[in-house]
């Protein structure tokens, strides 16, 4: 038998989304970030819907592979760049453009024996002090790079935001205007924007955009809902009720018994649980939509299961539908109940979940 839970994945929605991000890119070319398979929705799947996008951004060397097998011809960025001469030669071959963070990469580059030419991205860091160069480095690096002109066919610059889901923090500001000075001089191929600086900071658009999370319909920011900001949900995480019984006042419920019915009481089990990728530590207010209402969850989420409360839910049956999240129950809100992001709960999706593409 198969596993019951299943994710519908709205195809005309990922193309709206990318015309929403086009619409705040303002003539900006868009990379369309689809790493991590696709934020969890697939990545081939994501692809094809976004054929319009520039350029696609992956973070693994698998992926980009995967993509260029698919027969997807367009750019490719490689967010994590290249560890060594096999992966470089590999990458080279397929025209993929890797992104340059850290200063072994250039000597790589410099010792690199390649028949075919390539485009580069060089990363500086702005102020999140995770992957790039600082600005010496940087510069010194974009110097070398241009001397390599039998390996590198062009440069392109970018950075990374790191706190623009926070549209009242200073620090975006702070990037953008460092990221500015210190490439303006250098060249017109930019890009530093991924979702939230997209839509919260119309001059993070330089020359090329990087949106993700709002591809798939989810707000970027924590003050906003996908929907406030004109995004489609992509993905719906569904399953079915599979077990309705009785509670008497003081039955407790799921391991640890952490539920006690407060009176006599109906509950309803549903095959989903931590196993199929819904997260483990929702608090006591997380509610599915049961029918299209909401119900809440009580007791302990398991590998397989979890248990609701049927009270308002008098016609509940065998069957019935459960929208754990999608449409009409934004996954921004599950994941605020679980304590985590959106990306969280969509990339870890689990593979036994069917997916049915709408
Ligand atoms: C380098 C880089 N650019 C762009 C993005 C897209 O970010 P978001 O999904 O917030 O739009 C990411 C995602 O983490 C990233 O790592």
């Amino acid at each position: 038998m198969t596993r019951t839970a299943w994710v519908e994945i709205d195809r005309s929605a990922l193309r709206h989304n990318l015309a929403v991000a086009r619409r705040h890119a303002d003539g900006a070319r868009v990379i369309a970030v689809i790493k991590a398979n696709g934020y969890g929705h697939g990545l081939t799947r994501v692809a094809e819907q976004l054929r319009d996008a520039d350029a696609f951004a992956v973070a693994s060397v698998d992926e980009a592979l995967r993509l260029r097998k698919a027969g997807f011809d367009h750019p490719i960025v490689l967010f994590a760049g290249v560890l060594d001469a096999e992966e470089l030669a590999l990458i080279a071959d397929r025209d993929i453009e890797p992104v340059i963070h850290h200063r072994s990469q250039v000597e790589l580059l410099a010792r690199a024996n390649l028949s075919s030419r390539f485009r580069v991205w060089l990363k500086l860091d702005t102020g999140m002090h995770r992957l790039g160069l600082d600005e010496e480095e940087f510069i010194r690096s974009y110097n070398e790079l241009k001397k390599l002109s039998d390996v590198v066919s062009d440069i392109r610059l970018l950075s990374h935001l790191a706190n623009a889901d926070d549209r009242g923090d200073p620090l975006t500001e702070r990037q953008l205007a460092r990221f500015d000075a210190v490439t303006g001089g250098l060249c017109r191929q930019r890009s530093i924007a991924n979702s939230g600086g997209l839509m919260g900071w119309p001059e993070s658009a330089f020359e090329w955009v990087r949106p993700g999370l709002m591809l798939y319909g989810v707000s970027p920011f924590g003050d906003a809902l996908g929907a406030d900001l004109d995004l489609r949900p992509v993905m719906a995480f569904k399953t079915r009720v599979i077990s309705i019984k009785a509670l008497r006042a003081g039955d407790r419920v799921g391991y640890g018994g952490h539920f006690t019915a407060p009176a006599d009481m109906r509950m309803a089990v549903i095959a989903a649980g931590y196993g199929d990728g819904y997260p483990r530590h929702v608090d006591p207010a997380t509610e599915v939509l049961l029918n299209g209402a909401p119900a809440r969850i009580i007791g302990r989420v398991s590998m397989d299961l979890i248990c609701l409360d049927l009270s308002g839910h008098d016609d509940a049956k065998l069957g019935d539908e459960v929208t754990l999240w999608g449409p009409g129950l934004p996954v921004e809100t599950v994941a605020a109940h679980a304590g985590t992001i959106p990306y969280e709960l969509l990339c870890q999706v689990a593979e036994r979940v069917r997916v049915h593409e709408l």
